[in-house]
């Protein structure tokens, strides 16, 4: 029998973490929606997460983030993959905590600079940095974010996280 959680699956961890693509997964498994909340704001404002940062600025993306999680989080089920920012403030923390049930992928710093840097995905807060300068970036960002991670009803902490081992952490809970 497929589980039925009664609140969302919250995915939260670093860019690069995978939440996007194991939540696709997990979804899949449970036979739930998926929602990746960068898309949706980009669905719901016509305009991409890059031209948000560009145009408007990183706080104007930080409150539509606010605002359209909270939309995310008043649904009854589904799992919701959420930018690596999302969860980085008291309000939104409060918010996840709340209403869903909540995952930090927990990834090394060298395997995110190892994905971040291979990947072809806009980052806009990587824009312009040399590797040195990223991978110094990335310590000090996860080191302010983390104490916001850690609040995750679950921390799933490999370089590997699989399908599988997503869900079987997930079963208990749901
Ligand atoms: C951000 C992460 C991105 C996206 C935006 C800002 C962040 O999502 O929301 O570029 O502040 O960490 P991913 O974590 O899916 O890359």
């Amino acid at each position: 029998m497929v589980a039925r959680p009664d609140k969302p699956i919250v995915l939260m961890g670093f860019m690069g973490s995978g939440k996007s693509t194991l939540g696709k997964q997990l979804a899949r498994s449970l036979k739930l929606d998926f929602a990746d909340l960068d898309k949706y704001i980009e669905s719901k404002t016509g305009r991409s997460v890059q031209e948000i940062f560009s145009v408007e600025g990183e706080s104007s993306f930080r409150s539509l983030e606010g605002q359209y999680l909270a939309e995310l989080l008043n649904r009854p089920n589904g799992v919701v993959a959420i930018g690596g920012g999302a969860p980085c403030n008291d309000e939104h923390i409060r918010l996840i905590k709340e209403s869903s049930l909540s995952v930090y992928l927990k990834i090394s710093v060298p395997e995110l600079y190892l994905r971040i840097s291979l990947s072809q995905t806009p980052r806009p807060l990587m824009a312009g940095k040399t590797g040195a300068e990223m991978e110094s970036y990335i310590c000090t960002l996860l080191e302010t974010r983390e104490k916001y991670y850690n609040q995750a009803d679950i921390i799933m902490e490999s370089d590997c996280i699989t399908p599988d081992t997503l869900l079987k952490a997930i079963l208990p809970s749901v």
